[in-house]
């Protein structure tokens, strides 16, 4: 009989991180080499929506071609083959690999990067290409309205109607390369540990969020998960 019935894992940037993508807020991190206050808030969208315009896009060929690493994969197989248990996955990433690797039930709760939300209509339109203050969004036809699907700080997470559910249904939560610094989601774990769940973080040093952790699994998660998932699958 499997232990896990509902099972929750909420990634970070540090999961894609073996696929060549960079994280936040490492030395050579997105927010060391660009200013939050320019590119992630809705006062900087607002004040020079060319230039965020720009960002996100400059991002998307890197994004469009990276793959999924054994991390992501190690999640799908956990989906696939620990099946007396539903497996969610809370990701603050805005890449596409957790779909790649074959995943479901993923909900971005910091958007993604292959869409954007019309201010007009508020229907998504998803592109891999450009998007700028010239889109005409296909739903309304205004132009100019088109916004990255991206939560920017202080907006609102996405699917928190869904998340909230099946944080507080768990009975194992895993967290996967993330600093645990940005709430709301930095407070998932409290929630889950709260409504009785088993809680792990896997990560390369402890976070400030290590009080909430029954264990700490220290590595690269490209190594560290799959190991973690071998293990759940045999018991
Ligand atoms: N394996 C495991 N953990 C890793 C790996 C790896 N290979 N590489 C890096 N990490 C860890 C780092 O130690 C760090 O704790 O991943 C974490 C990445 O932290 P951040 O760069 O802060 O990224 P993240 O936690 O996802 O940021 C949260 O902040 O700016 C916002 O919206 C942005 O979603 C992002 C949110």
């Amino acid at each position: 009989m499997r232990k896990y019935k509902n099972i929750v894992i909420l990634t970070g940037a540090g999961i894609s991180a073996e696929s060549g993508l960079s994280t936040f807020r490492a030395e050579n991190g997105l927010w060391n080499n660009h200013r939050v206050e320019d590119v992630a808030t809705y006062e900087a969208f607002i004040r020079n929506p060319e230039y965020v315009h720009a960002f996100y896009n400059e991002m998307k060929p890197e994004l469009y071609r990276a793959k999924p690493n054994s991390a992501h994969l190690a999640l799908s197989r956990l989906q696939q083959e620990y099946d007396t248990a539903k497996v969610d996955i809370i990701t603050q990433n805005i890449d596409t690999l957790h779909e790649k690797a074959g995943s479901r039930n993923i909900y971005h709760i910091h958007g993604v990067i292959n869409q954007a939300v019309c201010l007009n209509c508020y229907r998504i339109m998803e592109s891999w290409g450009d998007v700028d203050t010239q889109t005409i969004c296909p739903h309304c036809q205004i132009s100019g309205m088109m916004k990255p699907n991206i939560v920017f700080f202080g907006e609102d997470l996405l699917e928190m109607d869904k998340v909230d559910g099946i944080l507080r249904r768990c009975d194992l939560f895993l967290s996967v390369g993330t600093s645990g610094v940005v709430f709301p989601a930095a407070a998932f774990v409290q929630t889950a540990k709260y409504y009785g769940a088993e809680t792990v973080e896997f990560n390369l040093e402890t976070t400030s969020n290590n009080f909430y952790f029954d264990h700490h699994i220290q590595g690269k998660a490209g190594t560290t998960l799959p190991a973690f998932v071998d293990e759940l699958l045999q018991n």
